[in-house]
């Protein structure tokens, strides 16, 4: 049997089960958008893209399809069949394939390589086939719950096999795959010893968007390279690739945040009261600094608090007069290269308030924790500098969210290079977070930055980022899903609209 047909079998509830409801629209990405709380109550996940997403598929039948966190069907209580408009349809891991294919294949290999080799990649067999596997039952569950001629939104990393399997069984579905990673040049990527299979699991989609045009022209040069498609232009962020009698697309489409939402928490005077007693919590430092990401080894953390203790050491920075907050939400604990990102981190951050605070005044606040969004927007507003520091990431939505936050124009952004978000917002101060000497210099040139320059940063920033919200990232993006020419045959054998 090739890779990419699903063998019926395999699913014996596609046989026996009740009949399956299907959907003019179909989402999936490898987590459901729902989150049970400490009691066992479902709620929409937090973040921009569930928000985006809920709202076009408000506009539609529409299911979304993903992983509902359990592992060997042990869960607190099963998701809802609904949420809001949307119908869910949970796909269940066992514990050997969250091993494999989850910490394995998609965040042992795939998420290393993709972000630059940034960590040595493993290239295992075992974790390969659980990929497959995982790959081939979310594209069961897609081909049984698409209407005919229906449209399918497949998201991210852990994915990229489906559109290929999807296409080989429904030809009438127009088949989109967003990649919210960086896609790394083709030299590193040809290391994959599956890489061939990727390809032709991508290429089946009828379009594939990148977050930047860097990562569709390293997409472009591989296919090139591996003789998987002829030397196309990339023009105007998309190209047209003609292959197999087929055309589809690739294009770069910056994801980006709910402003109208941030806008409304930053508005209220609760949000502002929070900011200032937050800040005054911290006993009102002259400089507040702040950085807020995923507990990850491609944040560049441990590159900022360096580069903050050796300003301290230096005497540049006085240590009554700085506070820097960090958050770092828990992720991925048990994927090799986190516990010691994390040991790293804490071991920073211990030695700068072992050597720089007083008591009950630390100089660097440390919270590895997950807070609510309503909660970081009230940070951003109490930030002066916002340090976002990533060796290599897809977009960084944190750099956007500072900036819709500062509804009063102020406050910095030190922004990496190696940001998806820095090809927009070149008005942040652009930092590159393997030179600790330049990031210091930069930290200080934030905050000693004049409030005039400031809002004229920030106010080229938040045209920028208000020009282009999530919701006009779904709309681009589906609209020239929807306007790619190529119809296939339906399998009610009606024509496409
Ligand atoms: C990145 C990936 C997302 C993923 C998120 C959280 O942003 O691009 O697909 O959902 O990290 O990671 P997790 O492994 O917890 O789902």
């Amino acid at each position: 049997m090739s890779l990419y047909e699903t063998p019926t079998e395999a699913n014996p509830t596609r046989q026996d089960g009740p009949p399956v409801i299907t959907h003019e629209f179909v989402v999936a990405a490898n987590r459901l958008p729902v989150r049970a709380d400490a009691e066992g109550q479902w709620h929409l996940s937090p973040g921009g893209l569930v928000s985006a997403l809920s709202a076009v598929m408000a506009d539609h039948d529409a299911v979304w399809i993903g992983w509902d966190g359990s592992m060997d069907g042990e869960t607190e209580g099963a998701p809802p069949s609904r949420q809001g408009d949307m119908a869910l349809r949970p796909i269940a891991l066992t514990n050997k394939e969250f091993t494999d294919y989850y910490e394995g294949f998609a965040n042992g290999t795939l998420w290393p390589l993709y972000h630059n080799g940034l960590l040595s990649t493993r290239f295992k067999r075992s974790w390969w086939s659980a990929y497959v596997s995982v790959n081939r039952r979310f594209a069961e569950e897609i081909i049984a719950a698409a209407s005919p001629n229906g449209t399918v939104w497949i998201h991210d990393y852990h994915l990229q096999l489906v559109p290929a399997i999807v296409r080989k069984q429904r030809p009438d579905l127009r088949i989109g795959l967003f990649l919210h990673t960086p896609f790394p040049p083709s030299q590193l990527l040809m290391r994959l010893p599956w890489r061939e299979e990727i390809l032709e699991g991508l290429l089946a989609a009828d379009l594939i968007g990148f977050q930047t045009p860097t990562d569709a022209r390293n997409f472009l040069a591989l296919a090139h390279r591996s003789d998987r498609a002829p030397e196309t232009l990339f023009e105007d962020n998309t190209a047209t690739i003609e292959l197999d009698g087929r055309r589809m697309k690739v294009g770069s489409f910056p994801i980006s945040i709910d402003v109208d939402r941030i806008n409304q928490i930053a508005n209220t005077p609760e949000t502002t009261a929070a900011a200032a007693n937050f800040r005054a919590s911290l006993g009102d430092p002259a400089h507040l600094l702040l950085g807020v990401d995923r507990l990850d080894y491609t944040k560049g953390i441990n590159a900022r608090l360096k580069a903050f203790l050796e300003l301290l050491r230096e005497g540049t920075l006085e240590p009554e007069s700085v506070a820097f907050v960090q958050v770092a939400t828990p992720s991925r604990d048990d994927v090799r290269g986190y516990e010691n990102t994390r040991a790293e981190i804490e071991q920073l951050v211990g030695e700068i308030n072992g050597d720089y605070a007083r008591l009950g005044r630390p100089v660097v606040h440390y919270l590895h924790q997950n807070l609510p969004f309503e909660e970081l927007i009230p940070l951003y507003m109490a930030a002066d500098v916002m340090v976002v520091t990533p060796f290599e990431d897809g977009m960084n939505l944190v750099a956007k969210e500072y900036v819709a936050s500062r509804t009063d124009g102020t406050g910095v952004l030190v922004l990496s290079e190696f940001a998806g978000t820095a090809v927009e917002l070149h008005d942040a101060l652009l930092c590159n977070p393997f030179d600790i000497a330049g990031l210091k210099r930069l930290l200080l040139q934030a905050i000693s930055m004049h409030p005039d320059e400031q809002s004229r940063r920030m106010d080229i920033m938040r045209r920028q980022v208000s020009n282009n919200t999530v919701y006009d990232w779904a709309k681009r993006f589906l609209d020239q899903l929807d306007t790619e020419p190529d119809r296939q045959s339906t399998t009610d054998g009606s024509a496409r609209a």
